[in-house]
């Protein structure tokens, strides 16, 4: 089918993380996952941003070396991705010297083109962002604390690169292609910010100022401003200037969230590209927030959500379940512990696990724990089959689309729609009957569910890809492949002596 690269953020290396960092790893990974069973060849990457002043003064505060503090952030955030059984190919750390080294020839072949210029400039530097101020980030007339913290006015020679004049092949660009961003309305707001001028960037920071990121190749009293360090791992990791590296290039999608989009991945990174002879990204893929009680979370409220305190306790594929299902990507998102709690115990414990135990349950009683031979079925069997037909089409074109929360919701109402067949046909009831009917019914209603339930695990590994491991392996299947695996085979599992008789998968919470 192809190659297939995926990106994520790289995580700034001075916090610890939290559900927005959780949740960006596990929309990439399902987005990797799906494509991986439609047969891509998939490289998906991520890592940690380890370079720049907030890094630097972290460290300073802990009394430890920024490297020491990257490293033992980069643990923190690899653990992450192990607890939330992210399958990513590849952890890119910007203090690599893979990375580096590519840094400094892009810096260099940008300068002997003549993109970067030194300059002197005054302006309002923020520390916080890390960036020199314009007036259009100006609210009401002023730079909002909350937002830039303490800003001063500095006057210093930097290198700068040039932005300005790729202003309007950047307005074409993205006038001329529907799909380099996701969702469509976030392109208006690029459109929108290259309405008014916008300055070239400054891409230097004075060792003076900041010592802690990549030394410019030409310069060396200068680092490299850390947006313009960290942009470059996408191509770094993938090895741009090696062979190979057209296998990758141009990404499919830049995962980020919506904060990120302008100016960084949607102004600065394509005229980096640009100025590079680089392909464009294919699609950046901008997904909302997730807020707590409807507030922004931060530290001094105290509302920030530890994922992995999620994941410990109710099960890393609860947690996977709970932010895709809930998100609308693009859309911001709140979380509450009601509502977790509420879609644990209704959705996966009461439909999907009972459902399983209840199978098993009959398979081990009425079928001395062997998947009957087909037999005949009737309208309410076909009315099940005619639903998956429908629910694998739409889940199929939901998941292409990256409308997870809605995929689920067809692959839940299919999984109800199984417990409701069940109820219908009442096999505890048909058991009891010595009617030769009856017997049919039984077998007929015996493999009508476990076919059912095996689909619907097949369907649902991306988003749960160890609870669809634990039901296939009931029915002995190790392998999914979902060229062969999705169409309704009623036959598939006859004779199938199914290897448990036992399973509760997700016990309610009281
Ligand atoms: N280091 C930069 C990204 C450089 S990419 C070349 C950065 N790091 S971050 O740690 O602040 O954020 C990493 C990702 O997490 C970003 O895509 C950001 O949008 C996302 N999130 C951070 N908080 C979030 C929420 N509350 N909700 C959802 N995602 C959010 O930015």
């Amino acid at each position: 089918m192809g190659n297939f690269y995926l990106t994520t953020a790289i995580d700034y290396a001075n916090g610890h993380p939290h559900i927005g960092h959780a949740y960006e790893k596990v929309l990439a990974d399902v987005i990797c996952r799906t494509k991986r069973l439609q047969d891509y060849t998939v490289h998906f990457l991520t890592g940690l941003d380890e370079h720049g002043q907030k890094v630097e003064q972290t460290a300073k505060e802990r009394n430890i070396t920024p490297q020491a503090l990257c490293d033992s952030v980069a643990k923190e955030f690899i653990d992450m991705c192990g607890s939330l059984n992210i399958s990513y190919d590849d952890y890119i750390r910007t203090t690599q010297t893979r990375h580096k080294t590519v840094v400094r020839d892009i810096l260099q072949k940008l300068f002997n083109q003549g993109d970067i210029y030194k300059a002197e400039y005054t302006g309002f530097y923020s520390m916080r962002v890390e960036r020199f101020l314009q007036e259009k980030d100006k609210v009401d007339g002023i730079w909002p604390k909350s937002e830039f913290g303490e800003v001063t006015e500095i006057t210093e020679i930097n290198y700068f690169f040039k932005l300005k004049e790729h202003k309007q092949w950047l307005i074409d660009y993205v006038t001329a292609h529907e799909d380099f961003i996701f969702p469509k309305f976030r392109a208006k707001q690029v459109l929108e910010f290259l309405k008014e001028d916008i300055n070239d960037l400054c891409i230097s920071r004075p060792k003076d100022r900041l010592s802690w990121g990549i030394e410019l190749p030409f310069d060396s009293k200068y680092v490299t401003y850390v947006w313009f360090d960290a942009l470059i791992n996408y191509i770094s990791a993938v090895g741009y200037g090696a062979d190979n590296f057209s296998k990758y290039w141009p990404v499919d999608y830049h995962v980020i969230g919506k904060d990120i989009l302008v100016p960084a991945h949607s102004i600065y990174w394509p005229i980096m590209l640009h100025a590079l002879d680089l392909p464009m990204p294919k699609t950046l893929l901008a997904h909302g927030w997730w807020l707590c009680s409807g507030e922004k979370m931060s530290k001094s409220i105290g509302n920030v959500v530890d994922p992995l305190d999620y994941a410990k306790q109710f099960g890393t594929d609860a947690f996977r379940y709970f932010v895709i299902r809930e998100m609308n990507v693009g859309q911001d998102s709140n979380f509450s512990h009601e509502l977790f709690i509420s879609r644990y115990n209704n959705d996966l414990g009461n439909d999907l696990g009972n459902l399983i135990s209840r199978c098993i349950n009959m398979l081990q009683r009425y079928g001395d724990g062997t998947i009957p031979a087909a037999s005949k079925f009737e309208t309410l069997e076909q009315e099940l089959i005619d639903l998956w037909n429908r629910t694998r089409l739409q889940v199929l074109d939901a998941y292409n689309q990256l409308q997870f929360h809605s995929a689920l919701e067809d692959i839940f109402t299919f999984i109800r729609a199984i417990n409701k067949f069940l109820e219908n046909r009442a096999p505890w009831k048909l058991a009891k009957s010595n009617d030769i009917e009856d017997r049919e019914h039984l077998h007929g209603t015996l493999i009508v569910c476990s076919e059912a339930i095996r689909l619907a695990a097949t369907i649902l590994a991306p988003i749960l890809p160890t609870t669809s491991q634990k039901i296939l392996a009931i029915f002995r299947i190790d392998r999914i492949e979902w060229g062969k695996q999705l169409e309704w085979d009623n036959r598939r599992l006859s004779g199938v002596q199914i290897t448990t008789d036992a399973m509760i998968l997700f016990p309610r919470i009281a």
